[in-house]
This record gives structure tokens, sequence and C-alpha cells, in this order.
């Protein structure tokens, strides 16, 4: 059966862990489905792994469309959950526009990087039928803000503030929450704070689900390799038997372990 917004919220009511992988092809979708990952994600990471940009930003909407509506047709049964690129979200009608057209290429929950400024944003993507991933923490379309990609919420004021915004937009109408580097601790409050389920990168092991970049997971990082990434072809003959390790590895919450964990 399809997984849907329903099924990530029964995981969490069970207390269940949930998977999810980037993909930006048919090959891999259908790979990564087939393993059982719940949640595809065509992240903005694209601009990086695939075009060799040293940020997420130059991606555009019309890449995001065409790697969706790939995504899309390798699929088998996973949620395809597609990013929004830098500023195709700045204002509600741009929001809505291009919402639509990766929704129109297969998508079925679109993310969003942001704050509380994202309220209204998700409230009006929400009431018109198109489920909103909240992306909390490093948003690394925001690097230039914040200086670096660095791990985020670690002092009370920057932790109180995350918690604060994610029930903020979990109120406007997130569907699900993603944070990515903050520290376990913290991490885990918010999972508890919010209904909607929270997926981790660099989040340590208490959120509801996690996610990775398909190619760390595979040992394909170029240049510096976060403390969060594992190599799961290292122990596994093939790629998809690796998927599927990882796969099963988030669902007995043995991955991530302490080594891959912020702590504060
Ligand atoms: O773009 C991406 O791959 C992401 C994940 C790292 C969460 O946003
Ligand atoms: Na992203």
């Amino acid at each position: 059966m399809a997984v849907t917004i329903n099924t990530l919220r029964e995981y969490k009511q069970k207390g269940e862990a949930f998977s999810a992988l980037t993909s930006y092809d048919a090959t891999f979708a259908q790979v990564v489905s087939e393993a059982g990952v719940d949640v595809i994600l065509i992240g903005d990471s694209l601009g990086m792994v695939l075009q060799g940009n040293d940020s997420t930003l130059p991606v555009t909407m019309d890449e995001l469309v065409y790697h969706t509506r790939c995504v899309a047709k390798g699929n088998r049964g996973s949620l395809v959950m597609a990013d929004m690129p830098f500023m195709s979200y700045g204002t509600i009608p741009d929001a809505l526009d291009n919402a639509a057209e990766l929704m129109r290429a297969g998508a079925h929950m679109v993310k969003l990087e942001g704050t509380d400024w994202m309220k209204d944003t998700i409230h009006a993507l929400s009431e018109r039928g198109v489920p909103v991933c909240a992306h909390l923490g490093l948003t690394p379309q925001f690097v230039n803000k914040l200086g670096g990609y660095k791990v985020q919420g670690r002092n009370e004021k920057a932790a109180e503030a995350m918690i604060e915004h994610a029930c903020e937009l979990e109120a406007a109408g997130a569907d699900a929450i993603l944070l990515e580097c903050v520290p376990a601790p913290l991490a885990a409050r918010i999972t508890q704070a919010v209904q909607a389920p929270v997926i981790g990168i660099g989040a340590g092991s208490g959120t509801d689900g996690q996610v990775l970049v398909v190619h760390d997971m595979l040992g394909l990082t170029t240049g510096h390799k976060p403390r969060f990434v594992k190599d799961f072809l290292a122990e596994n003959a093939s790629i998809s038997e690796a998927i599927a390790a990882y796969h099963q590895a988030v669902k007995a919450r043995t991955f991530p372990a302490e080594e891959h964990t912020f702590k504060a």
C-alpha cells in the first residue's frame, strides 16, 4: 500500500520509526521505494550532489520539476516529497504557483525551509490541498545568513525559539517537520511537542523518522563528510542491499548511533 501522510502519522502514534532518502532520478527512486523506504525526497541538495555547486541556492524550479517527474515515474509506493527551491516561496502567490507545479510533476508533499514567517504561506498551501513539511534547524538555503553550515539550537534561547516555531508551523497546517543538524535532546523535545511526524538528519535517534542524502549513505561523499553520515555500502554487497540495510537500521533505531549525533 502506498505511503501517505496518514501512514507517517500512524507510525508516530505507534512509536515506529520511518525512513526517508533523497532520489533525483527514476532508477534510484525505484530501488529506494522497492527497498521499503517510506519517503523519497527530491532535495535541492541536487544542486550540490548532481550539479557541483557549493550551495543549494542556484537550483531552479524547472530543475526541481524535472527531477520530481523522473522520481515520480520510478516510485513504487513511497511518499514523494519535493523541495521548494530558494526564493520559490518568497511570496504566497509564488508559493502557490510553484507548489502546484511540483504537485503536477508528481510530488505528494512539498518542503519549505524557514521559521515563523512561513505561517501564512503554509496555511495557504495546506488549505488548498498541498501537504507541507517545514524544514527547521540548519536550513541550507539560509547559509549566507547562518554564516556557514553549523549545528543550530545550541543555546537555550535558540532552542526555545525552534520549539515555538515548530509548534506555530504545525498550527498553521504543516503535516511534517524536518530538523537538520540539531542537538539530539532538542530534536527529541520538538518531536514530543508536536503531533506531526518529525524527520531528522543529524538530529539524533529521538525523531520519528530519519533522512539522508542517498549519495552520502552509499559512500559517495566528496569533500567534508558530516558526522551524521554513515556509508551503508561499506557493509553491503550492492546498492539495493545497502539501501535495504539503511531502512532496517532506521526501523530498528540502530541508526543513527551516538557517533552520528550532536549531543549539545
Ligand atoms: O535537499 C536535501 O537533500 C534535504 C535533506 C538533506 C533533508 O533537504
Ligand atoms: Na533541501
